[in-house]
């Protein structure tokens, strides 16, 4: 589908064409997991694939929501507008017009929309971070409220916190909203200061390997995560006050480790946490430097540290990520996202791109009896207005 035909839909569907169309990118994170509840860094950039959204002025009072992606189609008045429906797909754009209104925002006139994306559901690549975002950016512009792209992602996130019910961190929001083509984000999740950094490999690239893994992250292990690293911190803070677990450096949680003896799981999340956000830190260091060597052995570090102690991958990310690093001219290679199935990330030679996809591919079906997908990624820009 390209935006001609998606304006033709529009018209087809609403009678009218549309007033704009915008849109807002999927993520990919090279490295930094679990860290941005945590208030740790975090490593993202925005693909070139994403949501669409088409939309326009109606004298209805009725917001519409249809998609191209998904069968249901929901009608509602503005007065039902913060009410959520059941477990549908319109709760990701509804609870960002929810964050709209409770910012004071007054509707005086309804909006038919469409939406159609291309990134692959349920993949780990924040297909709904960036319908969110998609929703967020279109508002602020239909509603000039001058929202800053930080600002826009934190509605998206909140969106998500407050009317999906997953208790996600900031990054996938953030990466969406202020991705730069061929550019990664070094952000900080505690104060939201970030670097752009540029991710121009000669003769690498960045490749996803959709595993198709029917263990989608569910919102009741990823609350769960959230909710055993706040018992770490409640646990640590008896002995050390902190606010966040990525206060910690290695050298401060090895004396401190011993007040999460009494809960070995907690124990166990808080030392991914903290050993992730050191290997954040050293791989940005290392790619500004050139070493991409290093960068690639820490992305593998961090996937260990994902199956061991987060204990966030499963049979088939690590089978996966396993079967990429045996393969010649793999630079590194880890699950990417929140985890449970999804996708990996792999940085990969350009002479390996052909191998890595048979022989993966292969080994992976034959464990798994699941085809996989393998995408070279395209890193794009932030949400932007098309037309
Ligand atoms: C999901 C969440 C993010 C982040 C990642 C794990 O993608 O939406 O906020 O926590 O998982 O790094």
């Amino acid at each position: 589908m390209n935006t001609n035909e998606l304006k033709e839909a529009f018209i087809t569907l609403y009678g009218k064409p549309a007033d704009a169309l915008y849109f807002a990118p999927g993520r990919v994170n090279l490295i930094g997991e679990h860290t941005d509840y945590n208030g740790g860094f975090v490593f993202p950039c925005a693909l070139s694939f994403g949501t669409y959204l088409l939309s326009r002025k109606n004298d209805d009072k009725v917001i519409r929501f249809r998609s191209l992606n998904q069968p249901e189609v929901v009608e509602t008045s503005l007065d039902q507008l913060q009410k959520p429906q059941g477990k549908s797909w319109v709760n990701y754009p509804m609870g960002v017009f929810d964050q709209f209104i409770k910012r004071g925002v007054t509707f005086p006139f309804g909006l038919d929309l469409l939406i159609w994306g291309d990134v692959p559901n349920g993949a780990g690549l924040s297909s709904s971070a960036s319908l969110e975002v998609v929703t967020g950016y279109m508002l602020n512009d239909v509603f000039q409220t001058k929202y800053t792209r930080v600002e826009v992602a934190k509605i998206g996130q909140k969106a998500e916190n407050e009317f999906v019910g997953v208790n996600c961190g900031i990054m996938d929001q953030f990466a969406s909203a202020n991705g730069k083509k061929d550019h990664a984000i070094f952000l900080d999740c505690n104060t939201l200061d970030f670097e752009l950094v540029p991710v121009k490999l000669q003769g690498i690239k960045v490749l996803i390997s959709n595993t198709h893994s029917p263990h989608k992250l569910d919102s009741g292990a990823y609350n769960q995560r959230v909710a055993e690293c706040k018992k770490a911190v409640e646990l640590i803070s008896k002995v050390r006050p902190i606010h966040y677990l990525a206060e910690l450096t290695e050298a401060d949680f090895k004396q401190v480790e011993s007040s999460l003896d009494s809960d070995p799981v907690a124990h166990k999340r808080a030392r991914h946490v903290v050993t992730e956000v050191q290997r954040t830190t050293d791989a940005v260091k290392a790619l500004k430097a050139g070493n991409i060597e290093l960068f690639g052995k820490l992305m593998n570090a961090s996937h260990v540290s994902l199956r061991d102690d987060y204990e966030v991958t499963g049979v088939e990310l690590d089978t996966m990520a396993e079967e990429a690093w045996k393969i010649d001219g793999v630079i590194g290679s880890r699950m990417t996202g929140g985890g449970f199935g999804g996708c990996t990330v792999s940085l990969v030679k350009d002479e390996a791109i052909d191998s890595f996809i048979q022989k993966v591919g292969t080994a992976y079906k034959a464990k798994t009896g699941i085809t996989p997908d393998f995408y070279v990624a395209e890193i794009g820009d932030g949400a932007c207005k098309l037309a």
